[in-house]
């Protein structure tokens, strides 16, 4: 697949994003037309330098995301690992109450960063790219990307979860980080780079 050949990446303030996807129809999934678009999928979320990246984002009206961290993310340079995963239909359910913070970009919102918090457990459900059911329990940046995703397929973007706003920064700021003023935005804001996990604001 050439890159010439893949779609754009649709931007904030399109409504497409702004959508509940709908699911796709079962018998769609073993389709080789509907493994052609995940294949296109993927090959965006590479071109891109995405860790993750939902139908939407590429002009596909459908509840299907993927994810995964297969070498070093350059986008979020702190970031362990994540096996590469397609999800179809997906569900999401936190696990425990507890919650963490961390720098989230999204390919559809160039340029910035938004200081989010979400649950720190959740349980992932959906189905793989064969159309088999798959349920894991992420936690660790893994978990953060799903949930990230996942509001794509519901329509929401992450700056609509910056509750302060000085938590939503151009990403040019990180370069000059290290002279941000003593804790701003916020303490842990101050000390995490794109990629890290903070247990407080
Ligand atoms: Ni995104």
């Amino acid at each position: 697949m050439s890159e010439q050949a893949l779609p754009d990446l649709v931007i904030i303030g399109s409504p497409d994003l702004m959508e509940v996807q709908p699911p796709v129809p079962m018998e769609e999934v073993p389709s080789p037309a509907f493994r052609e678009r995940l294949d296109i999928l993927r090959a965006c979320m590479h071109a891109y330098h995405g860790i993750g990246i939902a139908a939407p984002q590429i002009g596909w009206a459908a509840r299907v995301f993927c994810l995964g961290i297969e070498g070093h993310a350059e986008r979020y340079p702190a970031a362990d690992a994540i096996p590469f995963g397609y999800w179809i239909n997906p569900t999401v359910e936190p696990i425990g109450s507890e919650t963490n913070w961390a720098w989230e970009g999204c390919l559809s919102v160039p340029g910035m960063r938004g200081w989010v918090q979400r649950p720190a457990t959740i349980l992932a459900r959906g189905l793989d790219e064969t159309g088999t059911p798959k349920e894991v329990e992420l936690s660790g940046f893994a978990a953060r990307v799903y949930q990230h995703e996942y509001d794509h397929l519901d329509g929401r973007l992450y700056p609509s979860r910056v509750t302060e706003p000085r938590w939503l920064l151009p990403e040019k700021s990180f370069l000059q980080q290290a002279d941000w003023p003593a804790d701003w935005p916020s303490p842990s804001a101050r000390a995490s780079g794109p990629g890290f996990l903070a247990t407080a604001p």
